[in-house]
């Protein structure tokens, strides 16, 4: 029998395997990509999230009464490739005319949720006594900062503030 015969099967057969070899690893690459997608754009999305804060519509202005600190609810949808939960929020508002400011219901010192108090006309921490005026300046300490103040839009009478999470305990205001 003529060698060279025996040889052409042979080499097909060696170039079918090895594109059989070559593309089962492209595919099995491509499916590991694919699926490694959401998992990846879940965990940037979360940190951006985290890190850049997001607008988040909180309610109506026009019954926000002048000058008065009010507390608002809003509910934060957060969603993503794996969680889709619905978390109840609040910040305490301050109108003043036109400028709606927007303040972290929770006290910069150590994260305590502070009140205000009608009477003196102040924001006062239970905690440790920590006292902030209505534009949320410290009137009196320990608080290290000023209670912080969220970004804000009002768009067709509603308001929406920039929700963070920030460090507590530090002079400075730093998003966590
Ligand atoms: Fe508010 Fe300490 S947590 S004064």
């Amino acid at each position: 029998m003529d060698n060279s015969e025996s040889k052409i099967p042979e080499k097909h057969g060696q170039s079918r395997r090895t594109f059989l070899k070559l593309g089962t690893g492209a595919a099995a690459g491509f499916a590991s990509m694919v699926f490694a997608i959401p998992f990846l754009d879940s965990l940037i999305s979360q940190s951006l999230r985290v890190k850049l804060g997001k607008y988040v519509k909180v309610g109506p202005v026009m019954f926000l009464p002048n000058g008065i600190p009010e507390k608002m609810f809003f509910d934060e949808n957060d969603q993503d490739a794996y969680i889709d939960q619905t978390e109840r929020r609040d910040v305490w508002v301050v109108k003043d005319g036109n400028d709606v400011a927007a303040f972290s219901p929770i006290c910069p010192h150590l994260g305590c949720r502070y009140n205000w108090d009608a009477q003196n006309q102040h924001f006062v921490c239970p905690c440790h006594g920590s006292v902030f005026a209505k534009d949320g300046k410290v009137l009196h300490g320990p608080a290290p900062r000023p209670l912080d103040k969220f970004s804000t839009k009002v768009q067709g009478g509603f308001l929406s503030v920039k929700w963070e999470r920030l460090k507590l305990g530090i002079s400075k205001k730093e998003i966590i």
